[in-house]
């Protein structure tokens, strides 16, 4: 339950991906542009709401001082976004690239609604990028920082038996 997309986060996503859906939809340029954002955005955000966002569910439990429960599912999901972090980031590029297109078909169409979705998912990007993706990756480590430490022998016995001696 903690590790779900923060709601703010999750709405934020949800806007974005009706607003492109609408665009697509839109006749000549516009929909031609918008439909090759769709494209490389897809997956990326099928990505961001399987790993890199989730973990950030917990960080309003955490600053509260409470327990967090699901602490191993939290390491597992920031590790796979450090380790994907710099396939992230040439995504966005990409996605950045093609909104730029869009963005300027849309001030030729005079559809300048298309033209500041555009830049609105463009901030949304940077702010993935400064602050989203590295507190998912900082919330990891601080997770991994507070466990006990337990010796290798230890774990070892822990897999075999079930049981941690
Ligand atoms: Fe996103
Ligand atoms: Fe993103």
């Amino acid at each position: 339950m903690e590790t779900a997309i923060p709601s703010p986060l999750k709405a934020e996503h949800d806007e974005l991906h009706q607003e492109l859906v609408k665009a697509t939809k839109e006749p000549g340029k516009v929909g031609e542009a918008a439909r090759a954002v769709a494209e490389v955005l897809h997956p990326h955000f099928v990505k961001e709401e399987e790993y890199a966002l989730p973990p950030l569910g917990i960080l309003k439990v955490l600053a509260e001082g409470k327990p967090v429960s699901d602490t191993e599912k939290v390491i597992e999901m920031t590790e796979r976004l450090k380790s994907e972090l710099p396939r992230m980031l040439e995504e966005h590029e990409a996605i950045v690239a093609e909104l730029e297109k869009l963005a300027e078909v849309a001030c030729e169409e005079n559809k300048p609604e298309y033209a500041r979705f555009a830049e609105k998912l463009i901030l949304h990007a940077r702010t993935e990028e400064d602050v989203l993706y590295p507190a998912s990756i900082v919330l990891g480590e601080y997770i991994k920082s507070k466990q006990p430490r337990i010796p290798v022998r230890g774990r070892a016995r822990q897999r075999r038996g079930g049981q941690f001696i």
